[in-house]
């Protein structure tokens, strides 16, 4: 192995430059060369590429966004965008490519495994939502994002003895809402994972407001419903007047936590040893904070689930 390529892909994650940075360098501290792709499969197709040495990873571990930009690439599902893309691999003599994103951009990985592409996986999206890890780059830092802006709306709420609905990130899936709401004690957790029943939710208003709470916090993850929706079948069928605010792409920019930089660090040196050992199709992972493997297609096709633990905590410490 030669030459390595690394792109970003699906939506920007806090801790990617990082999970670069550590790609680029592990790479030249095994005597190789790398290139970094533009715009992830766009760039790809496009034999975008631009020659990465160490200098150019310099002073980008601490910053959010992704230097090599990403994009969701409708033009690599075809047919014609695959085959430029094996095109413009060969051509750049490209012996091993890292991908930095979620389950979809995994999928794209896929196709180039079959294909003969000695592709290595490294999950970089906010939602958590990738099967074979226990986290992915950028979870932590959206959650703690997430977590200061609730925090802050809790004291306007109880100012103001309000009930407000905030809705976060998470796509189809409830991770980030799980985690803040245990982290911020709200009262009420909306998620996909769970069927949502609006006479529970009016028991439980009426039942705190009953035992003398003014205010209350609901979290809603946006795979499950709006806050905006919500908000107006609260109205209508209890007359509460909540106040909705929607986090949406503040929670996808800023600093990676210390825990994104260290374990985008990780990923992303283990993603290029894993190359080096002759490994292919794959994703690199942690599991119980130890780097692990698996098949690139597990990451979709395992169903990861919410803690049953975190879940039952929110429940019995909002009484
Ligand atoms: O996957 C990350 C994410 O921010 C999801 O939480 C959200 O549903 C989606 O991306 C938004 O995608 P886009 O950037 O295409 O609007």
């Amino acid at each position: 192995m030669k030459r390595v390529a690394v792109l970003t892909s699906g939506g920007d994650a806090p801790g990617m430059n990082a999970a670069i940075r550590a790609v680029v360098r592990t790479a030249i501290y095994h005597h190789l060369e790398a290139v970094g792709v533009m715009r992830g499969f766009e760039g790809l197709i496009d034999g975008d590429f631009v020659p990465l040495n160490r200098a150019s990873v310099g002073g980008i571990i601490h910053r959010g966004g992704t230097i090599l930009k990403t994009a969701r690439s409708e033009r690599f599902k075809t047919e014609a965008g695959l085959d430029r893309a094996l095109f413009q691999l060969k051509n750049a003599a490209i012996d091993g490519l890292v991908i930095i994103g979620g389950d979809g951009s995994f999928r794209g990985g896929q196709k180039l495994y079959e294909k003969g592409v000695s592709v290595i996986g490294v999950p970089g999206t906010i939602d958590n939502d990738v099967a074979g890890t226990d986290e992915t780059i950028g979870f932590d830092t959206a959650v703690n994002t997430a977590l200061e802006a609730v925090k802050k709306l809790r004291d306007t709420a109880s100012s103001h003895d309000r009930l407000f609905i905030v809705e976060v990130m998470g796509r189809e899936a409830g991770f980030i809402a799980l985690e803040v709401a245990v982290a911020s004690g709200a009262e009420y957790l909306v998620v996909p994972e769970l069927p949502f029943s609006l006479g529970r939710l009016c028991d439980k208003l009426h039942d705190t407001r009953a035992r003398g709470k003014t205010h209350s916090l609901i979290i809603v993850a946006e795979g499950a419903m709006s806050a905006a929706t919500l908000r107006s079948e609260l109205k209508d069928t209890a007359g509460y007047d909540a106040r909705v605010t929607v986090l949406g792409y503040i929670q996808r920019g800023g600093s990676p936590t210390s825990f994104d930089a260290i374990l985008a660090s990780r990923m992303g040196a283990f993603a290029v040893e894993s190359l080096l050992d002759g490994k292919k199709g794959m994703m690199v992972g942690t599991v119980a904070h130890q780097m692990s493997l698996c098949s690139l297609s597990d990451s979709w096709q395992v169903n990861k689930i919410l803690s049953p633990e975190k879940l039952e905590l929110v429940e019995k410490l909002s009484i």
